[in-house]
């Protein structure tokens, strides 16, 4: 089992990989068993906010289909004071792991969470609903007809202040995936950052990663039932509905 190290804050955060957990049916490897650059693009991101003004501390941190969990740990090597990281049973042992690894056993907690389960199925989160200051997703817009079921986890475990964060590299299904969530309510709106480089994650060690830095996009969505409530910037604006051969270019709202 491969792990890679990453340098965030002046620390080191460890994120082990899996090479044992497979698909029974297909028994190609889960998707969620590696990192993938969209987490990594996440991450970097994240760590550049805690350095202007996005304050982790006081915050709840739930990550939706966090695979190996790279941008719910970082969330909590960034000082969260409760991190959830969530994804399909099989995948939980390596979350575990990676909690374990980086000592964060106080502050993280990892939890099956299938995407459109109702609370009562999901042991520990129903009471948690609505309370989290922010949701994290990296590389799950990958299938639209899963959308409307990724809609309603969201809506669970989003209040009325919650932000929702969530990187995706820019393929044209991804652009079907955020026409379902903008047809749920959630508004939509591409946050400004470096495109066009093409360079190594600045926070892995090792720096063997090159990145094609405009392939990817980190969204804010809004849930429905959120009014204007002056956390979204001047950055920020309504979301048109976003056309299919858009995504031929890129993502630009
Ligand atoms: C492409 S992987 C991305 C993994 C991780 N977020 C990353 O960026 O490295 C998609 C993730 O979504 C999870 N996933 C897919 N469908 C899901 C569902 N219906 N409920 C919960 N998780 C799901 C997968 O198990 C996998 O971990």
């Amino acid at each position: 089992m491969g792990y890679r190290e990453f340098e965030i804050a002046g620390k080191t955060l460890t994120v082990f990989e899996l090479d044992d957990v497979s698909n029974s049916a297909t028994a190609r490897p889960l998707t969620g068993s590696w990192i993938w650059d969209s987490a990594l693009v996440l991450t970097e991101w994240m760590a550049e906010q805690a350095q202007l003004d996005f304050t982790f501390q006081d915050k709840t941190v739930i990550e939706l289909g966090a695979g190996v969990g790279l941008p719910g740990l970082a969330a909590a090597l960034l000082g969260a004071k409760r991190v959830v990281l969530t994804d399909i049973e099989t995948l939980l042992p390596g979350l575990v792991r990676n909690v374990e690894a980086n000592g964060f056993g106080d502050r993280v907690e990892v939890r099956e969470l299938v995407w459109g389960s109702d609370e009562s199925e999901v042991s520990g989160l129903g009471e948690l609903g609505g309370e989290f200051d922010l949701v994290l997703m990296s590389d799950v817009f990958f299938d639209a007809e899963e959308m409307a079921a990724l809609s309603k986890t969201m809506k669970k475990v989003c209040g009325k202040k919650t932000r929702i964060w969530a990187a995706s590299e820019v393929r044209p299904w991804t652009v079907e995936c955020l026409n379902e969530l903008t047809k749920e309510g959630f508004g939509l709106v591409e946050l400004p950052r470096e495109v066009g480089k093409v360079r190594s994650s600045s926070l892995l060690l090792g720096n063997e990663s090159f990145l094609e830095l405009d392939s990817f996009a980190i969204f804010r969505l809004k849930p429905p039932n959120q009014k204007d409530d002056g956390h979204v910037t001047a950055v920020d604006h309504a979301c048109p509905k976003i056309e299919e051969e858009e995504a031929e270019d890129r993502l630009c709202f």
